[in-house]
């Protein structure tokens, strides 16, 4: 491979939707910022540069970060954040991923508008496992805020409630025609435009970079085929809509029509939602336009404008949800094998969900009764941030003080989702570490518990992918589901949505050593606690696999 180098500079930049122009934190400028664009085995070197008035990290989200552990950027958990006037150089190697990911802040909420995709391409002379696109897009969703962002992050993490809601979801930035007359009157000028060519088939990688919504994605008229998710290739199978959570990616092959009956053709994105609270419930449109050669353009027909939005299944539709996620199998090919563990060596279960702790004196806090505080949980552990870096004072043996070695392998607290939720969930804030051994099998079991109502969870497990062998509705029954486990061909995954009310099940091997997080990827669980972090143990010495930290990675 060869060695890319990218310099991104974070500061504060203009940037108008909506008719509003505000001062909104960028990477060079942009929202999205730059893409990052290698192949598999390429080195990539991005020196990040802070010239905002607060501290800033970055995470290659869903790099597995084999060999550059200190690359992989969550704040406190890899490495202390870039403080302000200070830089930080990440470099790692790409190492047996091809695909789409991407890249997002890793500090309080700043990947609200710190995010941008990442492209892997396959190694030089080899090609993708279906038919050679025409052209290749990223779509990366979003949100826009009227009000200034940082603002709306902080009421949002002081008051304990839910955030505001942003004031659109957004195609790479734009929010779409439809949001108020002053963009109607503007045109279609603050609108993304996909140009295609009839015929021809064109590989679209989506990227959902929103804070806190599962999205429903759909063109009118068009069916895709999905091809990929979270950089792994799936068994091709048809859809006319997508589900697609914070931090998941899916690529999906879209063949155009050869004799379209209009010019454009809407797409749209709108929250998927089972919670409880206010959240943002508009459709965001982009417009798939065709470019008919003039020979044919001359027909009236074709410069129809369709303003016709796509149909999405309704906001809480869990059980498309659910549909929709089994429908996903491992490609499963000779030069793409699942290697899903077939035997485990570690079982663990964690519940995952909402709770609430006492409100702090003096505060009026948002939880049942006014009296508590939201607070989300797995196993009972609401994760409370260290002020230095779990990985450092792993690595230098200083763990006394920072971290407890002790995350429970079960929940502390027995949940049955089918009976009364309790009203004391036994929140515990602290931080806790779970010990794996180096190259154990694991089998992890995720159950949606809520206090609130059930909601779905998109976990994000940092430094892996594991595979989604099982899932279901309801309790998860140790008896009974593993029967049912698919260990031939699942989906591999670097986020997994938990259902609402259900459970999934994982595996993965623990030959990536290091300290890992894994958290529910929508921004306000995760402030409310909804974390841990795994310490997968080190290979033997002198085969220790961590390296020794980079001079300029940040102090705190
Ligand atoms: Cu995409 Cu820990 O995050």
């Amino acid at each position: 491979g060869i060695t890319r180098h990218y310099r991104f500079d974070i500061r504060l930049q203009n940037v108008t939707h909506l008719c509003k122009t505000k001062s909104v934190i960028t990477v060079n400028g942009k929202v999205p910022g730059p893409r990052i664009i290698a192949r598999e085995g390429d080195r990539v070197i991005i020196r990040v540069v802070n010239h905002l008035n607060n501290n800033v990290s970055i995470h290659w989200h869903g790099i597995r970060q084999m060999g550059s552990q200190w690359a992989d950027g969550p704040a406190y958990i890899t490495q202390c954040p870039i403080q302000i006037n200070n830089s930080y150089v990440y470099n790692y190697t790409i190492k047996g991923q091809r695909g789409t990911l991407f890249w997002h802040a890793h500090i309080s909420w700043l990947r609200a508008s710190l995010h941008g995709p990442i492209i892997i391409l396959p190694r030089r002379k080899q090609s993708y496992p279906f038919p050679k696109p025409h052209k290749e897009a990223t779509i990366m969703f979003g949100e826009w805020w009227n009000n200034d962002t940082e603002a709306v992050i902080s009421e949002a993490l002081e008051s304990g409630g839910g955030p505001n809601v942003s004031d659109a979801y957004t195609f790479n930035g734009f929010p779409g025609p439809f949001y108020n007359s002053c963009s109607r009157a503007k045109g279609m000028a603050d609108t993304y435009k996909l140009k295609v060519k009839p015929g021809k088939t064109y590989l679209l990688r989506l990227v959902n970079a929103a804070l806190n919504d599962e999205l429903f994605f759909s063109i009118s008229n068009h069916t895709m085929t999905v091809v990929e998710a979270d950089a792994l290739y799936v068994k091709p199978f048809n859809t006319n809509i997508l589900v697609i959570a914070p931090g998941q990616t899916t690529n999906v092959l879209l063949k155009t029509k050869t004799n379209p009956r209009h010019k454009t053709y809407l797409m749209a994105v709108r929250p998927y939602f089972t919670g409880s609270g206010t959240f943002d419930n508009t459709t965001a449109a982009a417009i798939l336009e065709y470019e008919m050669p003039p020979s044919k353009s001359s027909s009236v027909i074709r410069n129809i404008i369709s303003n016709n939005l796509p149909r999405l299944p309704s906001i809480n539709d869990t059980s498309f949800v659910a549909n929709f996620s089994q429908i996903f199998r491992s490609l499963n090919n000779a030069k793409f094998p699942a290697k899903v563990p077939k035997t485990v060596d570690k079982h663990f279960f964690f519940t995952v969900g909402l709770g609430t702790t006492p409100c702090p004196n003096n505060q009026t806090c948002q939880g049942p009764n006014n009296r508590t505080k939201f607070a989300a949980t797995m196993n009972n552990i609401s994760m409370a941030l260290p002020t230095t870096a779990l990985l450092q004072s792993h690595f230098f043996a200083q763990n006394a003080g920072v971290y407890n070695t002790n995350f429970p392998q079960f929940p502390l607290k027995m949940f049955n989702y089918t009976g009364t939720p309790p009203n004391n969930t036994n929140v515990m804030n602290a931080t806790k570490v779970l010990v794996v051994p180096y190259n154990a099998n694991v089998e992890l079991i995720l159950q949606d518990t809520s206090i609130i109502s059930a909601e779905s969870h998109p976990i994000h497990l940092h430094g892996y992918d594991f595979y989604v062998v099982g899932q279901g509705f309801g309790n998860f029954n140790p008896n009974k589901d593993p029967a049912n486990y698919n260990l031939l061909d699942p989906v591999g995954r670097n986020t997994v949505g938990v259902p609402s009310g259900g459970w999934v099940a994982l595996r993965f091997k623990a030959d990536n050593p290091g300290v890992w997080f894994m958290h529910c990827h929508f921004e306000v669980h995760m402030s409310w606690g909804l974390r841990m972090a795994w310490l997968v143990l080190d290979g033997k010495l002198p085969n220790q696999k961590v390296p020794r930290p980079p001079a300029d990675l940040p102090k705190c």
